[in-house]
């Protein structure tokens, strides 16, 4: 399975701690790859992009998760959801469909981030009420000029 990450100084280590922990992944870096300060922005449109353009999977790792995921939502197609948890973030892929799962490296420890990652990745988005759901959000995006696809 290939998946697109990428984090900021803040999350550079648990960044790094996840692509280790699950070795099967097929990782596509994105960076930041040093600490120096980053905007995360930056590197959440670089992961949002690649998820539109291929149809995969990201992750984003910044201090809180927060602030990738709301960047990373302003790009078309793509569902961001934080999660620390991982009944949450079983959830967020099941119900949601989120195709990108955001983490805070102040939040949790890299154990537990490594069972949130296990966890999401094992989901699936389900069919059904969930679908339809689905689709309304990415309704809501068209009408709101989101996308012109
Ligand atoms: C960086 O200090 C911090 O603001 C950033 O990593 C993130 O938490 C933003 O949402």
């Amino acid at each position: 399975m290939r998946v697109a990450i990428a984090c900021d100084h803040a999350g550079l280590e648990l960044k790094q701690a996840i692509m280790r922990g699950l070795p099967a992944v097929q990782w596509q870096d994105l960076g930041t790859y040093g600490p120096e300060p980053v905007d995360y922005p930056d590197l959440a449109l670089a992961v949002a992009e690649e998820v539109r353009r291929g149809g995969g999977l990201g992750i984003l790792v910044c201090g809180t998760g927060a602030g990738m995921a709301i960047a990373a939502n302003k790009v078309p197609g793509v569902r961001a959801a934080v999660a620390h948890e991982t009944f949450t973030a079983r959830a967020v892929r099941e119900h949601n469909a989120a195709n990108i799962l955001c983490l805070g490296a102040r939040v949790v420890g890299s154990g537990l981030a490594l069972e949130v990652v296990r966890a999401w990745l094992g989901a699936a988005p389900r069919e059904g009420r969930h679908r339809i759901r689905v689709d309304k959000i990415a309704a809501i995006e068209r009408h709101s000029g989101g996308d012109q696809r």
